[in-house]
């Protein structure tokens, strides 16, 4: 399991309602959830072989009635849609009051080909502003930035290999040096947070 997907996990809690993947591309999600408790299901654009997706669809335009949802999981998605507000208005709407939206989006990341936005900690809670934000943070800080830049000044003088052993060490120094800073680091690889939906 990658750290971004145990990071992502520490910050859900065990529950038994709906839980919703967005974009949830092969499933990954789907184990981990399930033994939290949740009845998973998996939105996605495409089908990704298996049973994967359990459903077909859109951010903007999700196929539940309203308040039908416990919690909504969005990992590394947000950066995708090319209409961020209409999806993350949808996911308000599918909430129960009470009900969790964590989401795990990148900041200081390459593109990775089809990611149309990234997101400043201010960008994210006007995004959110419909919610209540329960938590903004961090754990992936400046060592994962650094490292991800070297990573790929590595691969141009042939010492990609270097790769993996890098990247676990920077996020090494992250878990020890990063996470426990109070505000969002300026300098973060992704931002994970947990916002709710507030009673009107
Ligand atoms: C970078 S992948 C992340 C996949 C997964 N959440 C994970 O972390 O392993 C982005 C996913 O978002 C999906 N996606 C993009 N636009 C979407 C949309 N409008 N509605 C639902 N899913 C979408 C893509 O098909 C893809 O599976």
């Amino acid at each position: 399991m990658s750290s971004d997907t145990q990071l992502i996990l520490q910050a859900i809690p065990f529950g038994n309602g709906l839980c919703l993947d967005l974009g949830g591309n092969k499933g990954l999600l789907r184990d981990p959830l399930e033994k939290r408790g949740y009845r998973y299901i998996n939105l996605d654009v495409r089908h990704f072989g298996g049973n994967e997706p359990s459903l077909i669809g859109d951010a903007h335009l999700l196929p539940f009635k309203d308040d039908a949802l416990d919690m909504v999981v969005s990992k590394d998605t947000l950066e995708h849609f090319l209409e961020p507000k209409a999806a993350v208005t949808e996911v308000h709407r599918v909430l129960k009051t009470g009900g969790q939206f964590v989401i795990w989006v990148p900041w200081m990341h390459p593109f990775h080909g089809d990611d149309f936005y990234r997101y400043s900690p201010i960008g994210l809670k006007h995004l959110l502003r419909d919610f209540d934000l329960v938590s903004l943070e961090s754990p992936l800080g400046v060592f994962t930035v650094v490292g991800l830049a070297t990573i790929e000044a590595l691969k141009r003088i042939r010492l990609g290999f270097l790769e993996q052993p890098l990247k676990h060490f920077c996020r090494l120094l992250d878990r020890f040096f990063t996470r426990h800073q109070k505000r969002p680091a300026s300098f973060a690889a992704a931002y994970l947070i947990v916002a709710c939906k507030p009673v009107n």
